[in-house]
């Protein structure tokens, strides 16, 4: 893992939203570089921005219609170069989004895949060998091509598959992934990572990075090939490179090259369990119970994560990787949406003080509000947590400059919609508790990626949370009413508290801890 990994905490940016510095109406590369002292004061190292690429963005920029150019809404490929050096020197490192999966219909590499006459790209997509015939297991699109044949999707209709190779072959237009056509496939892709790295990057966040070759097995050993290479060439060429994968699954991404993997709320019950156990209907609206852990009802159980987070764990120590946890992203509801701020607040003490590398999503520091939407550039539920960044009470929320009309999308209305201006006055505020918790990170040695967790105390359906990291001892009480636990078979030596949010004692053997608190000490 490159050196600076060890003490990275990521700020998400999704670059529609965070600053317009032209007054268009829509975030830019310009609005970033203006608020990189405002991400430093933070206290984050490292920023990943979802794609800034030329799009037609039917899916806000996962569909890429050309890698090696910044979408003229954001800026041009010198601004982007301007950040890496703006963000260099505030000490602060710039992964961009690299989307290997599939490119937007429009890329010029469909334009030519899909034309009758065989051509160099003929087999950069998956095409299959009839028009008229159904394809099992796939999404796939038919009747567009010139080609007599249909192509596979990734995603949406408009992100035709890039073409690995099959790991399984079962018909006769699947390719092998060792067949010239795929290995150039991931060529281009390798040369699209220098291109940027060349250009000062410092690495990818990885979209659907388990996707590439098709018919793989359990174990996904076509594409952990895949990216071994892609590893193998970073090692040589960029060691200062952080590949960072949206898998989910890290027992299977990290020994497949990637230096860290996100948990996600769409693999597995353990990291949805922390704070978002729950069911949406189609209108954005809970039904049934909400059970996460850090929703102060205390119906959630910290054993359902833990279980899952243990075997990731063990492995990303044996390999060198490590877990990404999140306060969200753009593809899920804000943590806001069921949290109130000291429930964030507490949430925000565990995320920070877990090992791996925290990723937080633009605005969570402030809890932005989900609001509920109609759907903007493909993003259905997710537009809700895309809304423009809430920075004063100007207009727009200090977001634009443009006419309210005109936005990106519209900003929070309400009247007490939370603000970085606001929060900044005030010492208690949800905006002050993370800077604290990020400075605390950033002081302690033992509070970095290392994997050095110790579970001291973890009941099932029961609280407190207790951990030790190195020299220091942890508990989070989540829930609503006060605990006092006996841990002294566990834990003997004195400690000194160094941080709390609420009242907390770890003193004498016993942990005691009131309602919604959470609390570090040293040993
Ligand atoms: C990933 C992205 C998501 C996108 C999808 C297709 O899950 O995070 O926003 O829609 O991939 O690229």
């Amino acid at each position: 893992m490159p050196k600076w990994m060890e003490s990275a905490v990521f700020y998400e940016i999704y670059p529609q939203s965070f600053y317009d510095a032209n007054g268009d109406g829509i975030g830019d590369l310009e609005g970033i570089i203006q608020k990189l002292g405002f991400i430093k004061d933070l206290g984050c190292n490292a920023l990943w921005i979802n794609p800034c690429f030329d799009s037609p963005f039917r899916d806000a920029g996962y569909d890429v219609r050309d890698y090696k150019k910044v979408a003229p809404r954001y800026g041009t490929n010198e601004d982007l170069k301007q950040l890496f050096t703006d963000a260099h020197k505030q000490g602060i490192k710039v992964l961009l989004d690299l989307v290997p999966g599939h490119t937007s219909e429009e890329h010029p590499w469909f334009q030519e895949s899909q034309k009758s006459e065989p051509n160099e790209y003929s087999n950069r997509y998956i095409w299959t060998d009839q028009w008229w015939k159904k394809v099992e297991g796939f999404g796939y699109v038919a009747g567009e091509a010139e080609r007599e044949s249909v192509y596979l999707i990734n995603f949406f209709k408009c992100q035709p598959a890039l073409n690995y190779g099959f790991f399984k072959i079962a018909e006769p237009w699947q390719l092998p992934m060792d067949h010239p056509d795929c290995i150039a496939t991931m060529n281009a892709i390798m040369d699209v990572m220098r291109f940027w790295l060349d250009a000062g990057c410092d690495g990818f966040r990885v979209d659907m990075a388990f996707s590439l070759v098709k018919n793989d097995d359990e174990k996904k050993t076509g594409t952990s090939a895949l990216w071994r290479t892609v590893r193998e060439m970073l090692d040589r060429d960029y060691p200062e490179a952080a590949l960072v994968s949206e898998w989910g699954f890290p027992e299977l991404s990290i020994p497949a090259g990637f230096h860290a993997d996100f948990l996600l709320h769409s693999e597995g019950e353990g990291y949805r369990s922390l704070t978002r156990n729950y069911t949406l209907d189609c209108r954005h609206t809970i039904v049934g119970e909400d059970k996460s852990f850090f929703k102060k009802d205390g119906k959630g159980d910290i054993t359902v994560f833990l279980d899952e987070y243990r075997k990731h764990y063990e492995v990303c120590k044996e390999n060198g990787g490590c877990i990404a946890l999140i306060s969200c992203n753009h593809d899920t509801i804000r943590p806001s949406f069921t949290l109130s701020p000291r429930e964030l607040a507490v949430f925000y003490g565990f995320l920070f003080t877990m090992p791996g590398t925290p990723f937080l999503y633009y605005g969570d520091e402030i809890g932005m509000r989900y609001l509920n939407l109609p759907t903007k550039e493909g993003g259905y539920f997710r537009t809700g947590s895309r809304t423009p960044m809430q920075w004063n009470t100007g207009k727009n929320l200090g977001f634009s400059k443009a006419p309210a009309e005109k936005l990106y999308l519209p900003v929070d209305a309400s009247p007490d919609a939370p603000t970085v201006e606001a929060q900044e006055k005030e010492s208690a505020s949800l905006l002050n508790t993370v800077k604290t918790l990020l400075r605390l990170r950033r002081e302690n040695a033992d509070l970095q990626a290392q994997p050095n967790l110790e579970i001291l105390y973890a009941k099932k359906e029961a609280f407190p949370l207790i951990y030790c990291r190195g020299s220091l001892a942890i508990a989070v009480n989540p829930a609503d009413s006060p605990v006092s636990v006996d841990i002294s078979p566990l834990l003997s030596s004195p400690a000194r508290n160094i941080y709390m949010i609420g009242n907390c004692q770890l003193e004498k053997g016993w942990c005691k801890m009131e309602a919604q608190s959470f609390g570090v000490w040293k040993m």
